[in-house]
């Protein structure tokens, strides 16, 4: 038994020696050291020694198989280097040739139209404050003057955070930040504010190439001594002349329970230049805006003594005006995470 292990090793290290490829060493595994292989069909002979010889045996057959084993991972690797050493060799490397082009990011399209919205608000003197997007029903609706189960909140569908009663929600749009910037900055109704408020808001709607459930906002509020409606109208005239370029604009009356009196802001349709597309629903003008001068209940909610103070606040939303920019003829594509559309910015 003994010298029949001695002789295994032997004549298998050798054959071992003259593998060449990958599938003569499978087949050297298979022959030696697999489960029905030379090596195992010894082993199993070892129940039928006599008792004296057997540890002798064994360990010597461990001997063995820890040797071919050790012996076949060599093989391994040596192939392996003779390969590699190979393909260096046989296609010599051009050190000189210029590299891969690695692919640039750029900025999403939502983003770098709201860069420059910023720019343009910025350059007229509004500071960004961040305000948060789970928001409470508290300021989402009752502080900015809608009460449990009024009517208006139909326009808001709304997406409740579950397990808090309907107490917690995601934001329906940037208005509650309003009062928030009012509180955070306004101390306690002493100093005037002018602010921009971005950001994602949630609405419970049916997506469609005109409605998404998640959009921005871009809320805009300006607090001060004499606010009038005309300080509305002309800053909003300017935006307007920065973002589209000299194109007509027009005010209708509108109605939010937050601003009194409440306006809608439309610029005329860049598609068709006003004579009417499918883009415009054939009115020549599309709607980018709401706005209104902050109602009293408001700025009393938001610290301010509304016989005092007066403000003006609108709410336009970027992705329409993406929209409008660059004639995207549906709001899907925006979070649809196509690479065939977000390339084209
Ligand atoms: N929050 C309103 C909306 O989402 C827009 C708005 C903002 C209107 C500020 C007036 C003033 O429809």
């Amino acid at each position: 038994m003994l010298d029949e292990l001695q002789s295994l090793r032997t004549h298998a290290l050798e054959q071992l020696e003259r593998v060449e490829d990958e599938n003569a060493l499978e087949q050297w595994r298979i022959a030696f050291l697999g489960r029905k292989g030379a090596l195992a069909a010894l082993m199993e002979k070892l129940g039928t020694l006599p008792k004296e010889e057997r540890p002798a045996a064994g360990k010597l057959a461990n001997e063995v198989k820890a040797a071919l084993e050790t012996a076949f991972e060599a093989r391994v690797n040596a192939l392996k280097q003779r390969a590699l050493i190979a393909s260096l060799t046989s296609a010599p490397l051009d050190v000189t040739l210029p590299g891969r082009p690695v692919k640039r990011g750029r900025l999403h399209p939502a983003n770098a139209n709201l860069r420059e919205i910023y720019r343009i608000w910025r350059d007229m003197g509004f500071q960004i404050f961040r305000s948060r997007e789970v928001e409470s029903d508290e300021t989402n609706f009752q502080l900015l003057n809608i009460p449990p189960h009024h009517p208006a909140r139909d326009a808001w569908s709304t997406f409740y955070i579950a397990g808090t009663d309907q107490r917690v929600l995601l934001r329906t749009h940037t208005s509650p930040g309003q009062i928030r910037a009012m509180r955070e900055l306004g101390a306690n109704g002493t100093q005037p504010l002018r602010v921009i408020l971005p950001g994602m808001c949630y609405r419970f709607e049916q997506v469609s190439a005109r409605y998404e459930i998640q959009f921005n906002q871009v809320e805009g509020l300006a607090i001060g001594r004499n606010i009038t409606f005309a300080d509305l109208k002309g800053t909003l005239i300017e935006f307007a002349r920065r973002a589209f370029g000299e194109r007509p604009v027009r005010f209708y009356a509108d109605h939010f329970p937050f601003t009194e009196p409440s306006a809608q802001m439309d610029v005329q349709c860049i598609i068709c230049d006003g004579k009417g597309c499918a883009m415009c629903k054939y009115t020549g003008f599309l709607e980018i805006l709401g706005a209104g001068m902050v109602h009293p209940v408001v700025l009393k909610n938001g610290g301010y003594d509304p016989d005092k103070w007066s403000g003006f606040a609108f709410g336009l939303g970027p992705e329409r005006i993406a929209i409008l920019r660059y004639g995207i003829e549906d709001i899907r594509y925006f979070w649809g995470n196509d690479l065939r559309f977000l390339e084209q910015f």
